[in-house]
């Protein structure tokens, strides 16, 4: 059986980017797979974020978790700090990385122009801690957006560098994945090329929007003024709308509107209501799942506490495993 392993920081809210890019395949993933899904809670450190943001982030992203569709039974979910053998694994592979490397990449050059104020180590060594989350339960598959495909071509590296090193084949080398074959990148509704809420809130749907937001979103989405001859190239917004749209909405519903572009009859008011209308229909039961679950308390904490041990018992194999080829014995 293949591993796979991936996570998701608690900075907010899930919306359908995460969901599209990594939650959905997750999900798919845990009926065929030995799966490991957690919390990156160290991850999240790296903006500061105060106890309480902290703490109540980590438990919404558990309980989307499992709204969504995360069967506990079936996939190993845990928050990443429960799991402090990572740590150590982050040490250890940090001592063959280089300072260099790291400054490349290119969400640490993104992060140095957007917040200068808090260049943090944390930042730069991301990728090695992520590394160590991967290589810890040996994955073979990584479930994960497009914009986290250089750091899964950093993990390989790390890895393959450890098993030259110590000439083994110790740690595979993993692989970014999504069900359908290509890395999924989800537009924003404001025009921006990627659903992110680093950016703009109202650019986002969340899993745990209601309905009537939903609704609101949508329709306050950026169109254009509309096509004015056939075939004329969309422009971004519009295109974005078309990719939601293809996210969500059965494919003659894409297929009709499409049509109306090119012939440019298409009102954008009519679309925006039709993607409104399956967004809901998709989102609604996830979101009143989610209600459910907020008040479930004991099942919640079972789950974190279930999840960890069982990672911790894969996470102490790998360590072990690794402090043995390096040399570190005890007496
Ligand atoms: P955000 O960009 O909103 O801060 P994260 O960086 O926490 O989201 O992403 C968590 C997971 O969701 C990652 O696997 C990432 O690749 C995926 N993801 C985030 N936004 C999108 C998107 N717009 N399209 C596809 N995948 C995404
Ligand atoms: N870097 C990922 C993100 O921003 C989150 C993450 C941390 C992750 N460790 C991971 C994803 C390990 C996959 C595997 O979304």
């Amino acid at each position: 059986m293949e591993r796979v392993v991936s996570g998701i920081r608690p900075t907010g809210f899930l919306h359908l980017g995460n969901y599209f890019g990594a939650l959905r395949n997750f999900i798919k993933m845990q009926e065929e797979n030995e799966c490991f899904f957690f919390i990156a809670d160290y991850h999240s450190l790296t903006t500061h974020p105060t106890p309480k943001d902290l703490q109540s982030n980590v438990r919404n992203i558990l309980i989307e978790y499992i709204a969504a569709g995360l069967d506990p039974e079936k996939a190993t979910i845990y928050v990443q700090s429960d799991v402090p053998q990572v740590c150590e694994l982050s040490l250890l592979l940090s001592m063959n990385v280089y300072i260099g490397e790291l400054q490349r990449v290119a969400s640490f050059k993104e992060k140095v122009r957007r917040q200068p104020d808090n260049v943090n180590a944390g930042l730069l060594t991301y990728p090695v801690l992520m590394a160590a989350d991967i290589l810890l339960h040996r994955a073979d598959k990584v479930p994960v957006g497009k914009d986290q495909e250089q750091h899964l071509e950093m993990t390989r590296d790390f890895a393959q560098r450890f098993n030259r090193i110590y000439k083994n084949e110790y740690f595979k080398l993993p692989m970014a994945y999504n069900f359908g074959g290509e890395l999924v990148k989800i537009p924003g509704l404001d025009g921006s090329t990627k659903m992110s809420k680093s950016d703009n809130e109202n650019s986002c749907i969340y899993l745990s929007d209601a309905p009537e937001v939903i609704r609101k979103k949508v329709m306050k989405a950026v169109s254009d003024s509309g096509p004015t001859e056939p075939g004329q190239p969309k422009t971004q917004a519009v295109e974005n709308l078309f990719q939601l749209m293809k996210a969500v909405s059965a494919p003659d519903t894409l297929q009709y509107f499409e049509e109306q572009y090119q012939n440019c009859a298409i009102r954008y008011g009519d679309m925006k209501k039709q993607l409104a209308a399956d967004m809901i229909a998709f989102v609604q039961p996830v979101y009143e799942r989610i209600l459910e679950l907020r008040e479930q308390d004991d099942y919640i904490r079972k789950v974190a506490r279930e999840g960890a041990e069982r990672a911790r018992e894969s996470a102490a194999k790998t360590v072990r495993e690794v402090r043995e080829i390096i040399g570190i014995k005890s007496f």
